[in-house]
């Protein structure tokens, strides 16, 4: 591929060692997938930052590039860490495992890297605009800012995510390509998606995506669907939407009519699946394989939570007591804004815990727990697949009853 000079001069090691490793790194995958040239990007977002998950070969390589002079050109943002920075001790971290994941938030806050800890980064400050070139790491978020932005990125890993910051510039493939943001399959919607009287319907959106993730990987089409039958959705309705689809499909962008930014551009697909009540009945249906009796685990924040959703929990929650563990997982500037608002003194005088920073998923809780309660058909294939959890999948407003140990009734 072809590197203008100022490229080449980090591939030569100009500007330093870690950015010389990271222009290495961007133009090995520029060869890999045969982009003509970079591209600068504007906004990154690197996922791979619980120590869970890097272990001790992850934090080596952050610290080396942090002690090489690593400094991130480009707004850059991480997803959520393995623990609630400020607050792990109420969440059961031990101190060994939070000394290992501080030092990772040392090596990203050493090169510059803002360390927000969310899944969510379009909620807090790092909201690119449409057409933007951007590098994302974490796959629900690629999907929102692709889909729901029209933003242009690729589902990029932890390493490529942090060369993309370190030098500015991503290689020009995939979904920064005008062709490969075409749709191939029209999905028709013939489901009930509102949950009814206002209440958030998050959990259908989190089904469809599943079902139509599913449907997807089994017909072997390249993943952009074009979406019709779907008269309105919410923010957050999106959000989950975008997490379940990248999670059962490998979806990195879809087109809503009349919803998503470039529906209305692209050509629509002859090709139809279609997508029936009885289809998002059994996604729903096989999100649940406990009775809500078993549940000792609930959780909201899959993604991490917007500053209304948290409203709607402390609404809920008012004057209540929850009888099991509760974690409300949002980023650190949401959880501020709560503080300001005074949902957080209503939730936690609940008995709930906020868990910022993290979320269920990339905390170290494997056999703490036996049966997660979640309305997110993301944080379902995680619960199991990763901490072998059995999970209860219902709505938002039932997920805190199940908090409340309403939920059997
Ligand atoms: Fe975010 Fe964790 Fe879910 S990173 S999308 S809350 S699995």
């Amino acid at each position: 591929m072809q590197l203008n000079p100022k490229e080449q001069e980090m591939l030569d090691g100009h500007n330093g060692e870690a950015t010389r490793k990271a222009m290495e790194i961007l133009a090995a995958l520029g060869t890999i997938y045969g982009a003509e040239r970079m591209l600068p990007v504007t906004s990154v977002q690197v996922a791979g930052v619980s120590y869970e998950n890097l272990g001790e070969a992850g934090l080596e390589f952050l610290t080396e590039m942090a002690d090489q002079g690593g400094k991130a050109r480009v707004l850059t943002t991480l997803n959520p860490a393995g623990m609630d920075i400020e607050n792990w001790q109420s969440l059961g971290i031990s101190p060994e495992f939070a000394d290992n994941q501080k030092r990772v938030i040392e090596a990203f806050a050493r090169m510059g890297v803002i360390t927000t800890c969310t899944c969510t980064p379009y909620l807090s400050g790092n909201l690119p605009h449409f057409g933007e070139h951007i590098a994302w790491a974490e796959s629900s978020a690629v999907c929102f800012a692709n889909a729901v932005i029209g933003a242009r990125t690729n589902r990029e890993g932890g390493p490529s995510a942090l060369a993309a910051a370190l030098t500015g510039c991503t290689p020009e493939y995939g979904m920064h390509l005008d062709r490969e943001r075409q749709p191939v399959v029209r999905v028709q919607v013939k489901a009930r998606m509102e949950a009814g009287n206002g209440a958030p319907g998050t959990h259908l959106f989190g089904a469809l995506g599943r079902t139509i993730g599913e449907q997807l990987a089994a017909s072997g089409l390249r993943p952009v669907p074009y979406i019709q039958g779907i008269e309105r959705a919410t923010l957050e309705e999106l959000k989950s939407f975008c997490a379940s689809l990248a999670t059962y499909g490998g979806t990195a962008l879809f087109h809503m009519a009349g919803i998503t930014p470039e529906a209305a551009a692209v050509a629509v697909p002859a090709e139809t699946l279609v997508v029936t009540q009885p289809d998002l009945e059994a996604a729903i249906q096989s999100l649940n394989d406990a009775e809500p009796g078993e549940v000792d685990f609930v959780s909201l924040g899959c993604p991490h939570l917007s500053l209304g959703e948290i409203a709607r929990i402390a609404a809920l929650l008012e004057g209540k007591q929850v009888v099991k563990e509760f974690w409300i997982t949002t980023s650190r500037p949401n959880k501020q804004m709560a503080d300001r608002m005074g949902y957080t003194h209503i939730i936690e005088a609940s008995g709930a815990k906020f868990a910022v920073d993290t979320c269920c998923v990339v905390a170290p809780i494997k056999g703490r727990f036996h049966t997660l309660a979640t309305d997110s058909a993301k944080a379902c294939y995680y619960a199991y697949a990763k901490n072998k959890f059995k999970t209860v999948f219902k709505s938002f407003d039932q997920v805190v009853e199940e908090a409340l140990g309403k939920g059997a009734a």
